[in-house]
């Protein structure tokens, strides 16, 4: 295993144990039922062009960490979307419009969430508006434009986009679908969650191995929450869930360490642009903050090494497409391993089976392009 050596050195940020963990299925599907999660795989798993995305083995990696299985849920294959996030803006797109065709969907995103609503608006002929902050790029744009929505770029951040977004639906009576949720608006988010849930179900029937481990990156926590209502509802066993963030968008963390939802300041941008958020949404905390076990934060250093270990099939026995977000759980398994205490604290030995997500393939073509050459050359 020479060619993995490198890999000995990589590091954590932060490290957090929930001292408040206490997993209970019920309270999990209580914020998002099982009449949820069964409706959005019966009516997702019937579309055109539908089939479970590969469930991959690190046979290489895990033969160095010493660990008993590493699978890697490859979700570069979902749909032709390149990411989990068409499992969820679609969906809600298809379960609001009910069937209607005269209608005008709308939504803010900072790239994936926007593509899959608009891909889910043209497969149903309905006309859609996008708005995007400044700083989306224009290959994203590019990319949520191929799906025949009109995108607009509003000056400032994420939330101006949102509020631009807000202001014109209510003017034009337009139907708004967004992945966050607050104490007003929770329907259309657990529609996404629900769908994201979907990758467990896959899981549950791709492997007869029990996860001991789950490694679920966050930006406002829906990926990480629909994962956690997937496993209360499917998995036999509850595996131990480890919430992953970059370091400095943290928001899950901090808000676990508080007991309450936790706004952050992001003083500096992660490359793992689709995690780089700032408040948790709150269907997400009612389900994480009891339910998580760990949360480990991560700098950007290690993404483009990653981004090219999975290209070259460093880690496995595939060539594995992987964009910025889908690096996360690879390195903080890394990280974890790389230091005693934590490794023997989360039980990380030859009898795990742990899974980590490969939430997106190269949805932005050109910030994953740069980022393999990066780290072809530090590889
Ligand atoms: C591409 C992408 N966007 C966004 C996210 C964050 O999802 P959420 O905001 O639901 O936590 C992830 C995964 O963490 C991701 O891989």
């Amino acid at each position: 295993m020479k060619e993995l050596a490198k890999i000995s050195s990589w590091k954590y940020s932060k490290f957090l144990s929930n001292k408040r963990y206490n997993f209970s299925r019920k309270q999990v599907l209580k914020h998002l039922s099982k009449q949820f999660i069964d409706k959005a795989y019966n009516k997702i798993s019937k579309w055109k062009g539908y089939s479970p995305t590969p469930l991959i083995k690190l046979n290489k990696l895990n033969k160095n960490l010493k660990l008993k299985n590493i699978f890697y849920k490859d979700e570069s294959k979902r749909f032709h979307l390149k990411s989990f996030k068409a499992l969820g803006g679609a969906y809600a797109v298809e379960d609001i419009s009910k069937g209607k065709k005269n209608i005008v969907i709308s939504s803010a995103t900072a790239g994936n969430h926007g593509r899959s609503v608009a891909w889910g608006a043209q497969r149903l002929g309905l006309d859609c508006r996008i708005f995007v902050s400044q700083y989306v790029s224009e290959t994203r744009v590019k990319e949520i434009e191929k799906f025949g929505a009109t995108v607009t770029k509003v000056k400032g951040d994420y939330e101006s986009s949102l509020n631009e977004c807000i202001r014109q639906t209510k003017k034009n009576k337009w139907h708004i679908v967004q992945d966050v949720s607050n104490k007003n608006y929770k329907y259309v988010p657990q529609l996404t969650m629900a769908g994201y849930s979907i990758m467990i179900k896959e899981i549950s029937k791709q492997t007869n191995q029990y996860i001991t481990h789950v490694f679920l990156q966050a930006g406002v926590g829906g990926m990480a929450a629909g994962s956690v209502a997937g496993i209360a509802r499917y998995f036999k066993r509850i595996p131990k869930i480890i919430v992953v963030e970059p370091k400095e968008a943290a928001c899950v963390l901090k808000s676990i360490e508080a007991k309450k939802i936790k706004k952050i300041k992001i003083k500096k941008e992660s490359i793992m642009g689709g995690m780089s958020c700032n408040e948790m949404s709150l269907v997400p905390w009612n389900i994480l903050n009891k339910s998580t076990n760990h949360c480990i934060t991560i700098d950007d250093s290690k993404v483009s090494n990653t981004i090219a270990m999975l290209a070259k099939a460093k880690f496995s026995n595939k060539k594995i497409t992987g964009g910025e977000c889908a690096t996360p759980g690879i390195i903080s398994l890394i990280a974890a391993c790389n230091d005693k205490k934590i490794k023997n604290l989360l039980e990380l030995n030859e009898k795990s089976n742990v899974l980590v997500m490969g939430c997106e393939g190269n949805a932005d073509a050109t910030l994953y392009n740069k980022l393999l050459s990066q780290g072809l050359k530090k590889i």
